[in-house]
């Protein structure tokens, strides 16, 4: 279990893919209506690929987290086996269980990476 934690913790201190996309394809913003917290996400996507993809903006350590845990996993993937993941996947990424009221917190960016990928560019 404090594995799990210390890597939450280092992947909030350190987050992966943290940034915006030079050139990005596809872009969404999300808040998060509990907190107010926002997060953008930016993808580069060619020919059907993420060939980058990185989030930026304000967020809790779950949500933090969770995004650098995602998006370091979707690099080189195709935007139809992305489309496919869903909401319980994401969140056990975190390697530990976390209550109802922090899912909104853990799932921010995931929402905001479908709403990106269901932009055209
Ligand atoms: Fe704002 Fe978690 S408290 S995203």
């Amino acid at each position: 279990m404090d594995l799990y934690r210390e890597k939450i913790l280092d992947h909030y201190r350190n987050p992966r893919q943290y940034g915006k996309v030079a050139g990005a394809t596809h872009r969404a913003v999300r808040a998060n209506p509990v907190c107010g917290d926002e997060v953008t996400l930016t993808v580069r996507v060619r020919r059907g690929t993420i060939v980058d993809v990185r989030f930026s903006g304000r967020g809790c350590a779950i949500s933090t987290a969770t995004n650098s845990l995602l998006l370091e996993l979707l690099v080189g993937k195709t935007v139809a086996a992305v489309r496919q993941l869903q909401p319980a996947a994401v969140l056990k990424l975190l390697g530990v269980p976390i209550g109802p009221a922090r899912h909104h917190c853990a799932l921010l960016g995931f929402e905001a990476l479908r709403e990106a990928l269901a932009t055209k560019p």
